[in-house]
């Protein structure tokens, strides 16, 4: 397959696109819908303004992204795949060791269909959630950043409608078109996962949903970087090199917030942080709980027969198979603490049935190195506060935990009881309204909410007091 990237066509691709009439043309039909659809639900209010914008414009490590001012909906969104890598084998389950497969194998077609839709359909789903921020924006920097995420959210989309429409023949056209239909937050047509459903309403929101639930996004990629489908290892490849600023964009976010209450509190010791404009520990803690929860039940059920179909057939491995010392998992067990008659008890599950379960370990251990680096802001200012993720069986509903009501220790309590202290945990309306009231737009360059610290550096090596979006 020609991998030459070619920046000239009406969509830029490194896939041959030129080659293949039929499928350019299905693209080509394809793209007005998703430009309406980009015009209707992607960030409201900024669409006809020049953002300054990172471009991926190949899968060179060293120079794959260009930087410019650009209209978002001018925005050159393109295919890329990583190159492929010669003699690629399925690297786990029970088809390991033979050749990756260049098509979909026929006995596969629909949960391999299913899980590129389910992917697929998280990255407008974002978009949607977030459309209303760009109105309180902290900074322009700030601005810059949500719209960055946005567009490359826009290209994961194109990533997966670029494999239905290739490989899925009429079916692939159609979840294609429904990819554009659903809404995130609609009671009839919904996005397919919980989490992208849940309004984005204010800035905290998503600094804590581009650390918890773009992250999620990272381990998904990741384990489907491992597919035995090598088109779809190859795309997941390079979506990967992108998800990694929505993840620094989440982690500074938080970062920034944490220090500048940090340092009202220095200012004013005796005082309610509140009562200067800033955001106190204890609502930074809710709203953490909050994201990082729901983005777990993201990984779906901790024992689960598709999950152990996925890894037999060779479509979605672990993170990082290639360090495993076994890649069949067929006689080993998962130690997995279980709800049994009021208690919580551990139960060793076969393996595969738990390989959700080890992708969220993955994940959460990444959570923990995040948490702890926001932590060191109070322990330079020699504050004994410290955040912490709350116990993965605490507000879950999805799984073996869903329907019990544990703290945030993992203890396990009554649904009354835990009512009752719900708001000790998670943002409740009056939290939510605190946030909201301090979300008014600041977007001057250089200058910077009053609840949030500036960033230590700007993007591309530009102050942080530099336009990045032309208003
Ligand atoms: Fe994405
Ligand atoms: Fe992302």
């Amino acid at each position: 397959m020609n991998t030459k990237v070619d920046l000239e066509s009406r969509i830029p691709n490194n896939v041959g696109l030129k080659e293949d009439r039929r499928l350019q043309r299905a693209l080509e039909q394809w793209q007005p819908a998703f430009i309406d659809w980009w015009r209707q639900m992607g960030p409201e209010g900024f669409q006809e303004k020049d953002v300054y914008l990172r471009t991926a414009v190949s899968v060179e490590s060293g120079g794959w992204a260009h930087f410019d001012y650009v209209k978002m909906p001018e925005y050159r969104w393109g295919i890329f795949l990583e190159p492929p890598v010669k003699g690629r084998k399925v690297g786990f389950g029970d088809h390991f060791g033979e050749p990756a497969w260049q098509e979909v194998p026929g006995e596969y077609r629909n949960p391999l269909r299913r899980i590129i839709v389910t992917q697929g359909d998280t990255e407008p789903a974002s978009v949607e959630q977030q459309r209303m921020l760009g109105k309180t924006a902290p900074s322009l920097y700030d601005l810059r950043n949500l719209f960055q995420v946005n567009v490359e959210e826009g290209r994961h989309l194109w990533a997966m409608v670029y494999l239905l429409h290739t490989y899925f023949g009429r079916d692939g056209r159609y979840e294609a078109e429904e990819l554009l239909a659903r809404r995130s937050g609609d009671a009839d047509r919904p996005r397919i996962l919980g989490a992208f459903n849940q309004p984005i309403e204010n800035w905290l929101d998503f600094y804590m949903f581009t650390t918890f639930t773009d992250r999620d996004g990272k381990y998904q990629l990741l384990a489907l970087a491992e597919s035995g489908f090598d088109p779809l290892s190859r795309t997941c490849k390079f979506m990967l090199t992108e998800e990694a600023h929505h993840m620094f964009v989440g982690e500074t976010g938080v970062e920034r917030v944490i220090r500048r209450t940090v340092e009202v509190m220095r200012e004013h010791p005796d005082d309610d942080p509140r009562r200067h404009g800033v955001l106190d520990l204890p609502t930074i803690q809710k709203f953490l709980n909050l994201w990082f929860t729901l983005s777990l039940d993201l990984f779906g059920g901790e024992i689960s027969t598709n999950a152990a179909d996925f890894f037999a057939n060779g479509l979605k491995g672990r993170h990082k198979e290639e360090e495993y010392d076994d890649h069949l998992a067929l006689d080993r067990h998962y130690a997995m603490k279980v709800v049994k008659e009021g208690k919580v008890v551990e139960e060793q599950v076969p393996l595969r049935n738990a390989m959700n379960e080890v992708l969220r370990d993955a994940y959460v251990e990444d959570d923990e190195r995040c948490v702890k680096k926001w932590n060191r802001v109070f322990e330079k200012e020699g504050m004994d506060f410290r955040l912490r993720l709350p116990s993965r069986r605490f507000h879950r509903h999805i799984g073996i935990y869903a329907g019990h009501w544990f703290d945030p220790d993992g203890h396990l309590l009554s649904e009354v009881e835990w009512e009752k202290r719900r708001g000790q945990w998670l943002p409740d309306a009056r939290d939510r309204s605190y946030v909201q009231s301090l979300m008014t737009p600041v977007l001057e360059p250089g200058k910077v909410a009053n609840w949030v610290a500036p960033p230590r550096v700007g993007i591309n090596k530009h102050p942080f007091a530099w336009e990045y979006v032309r208003l």
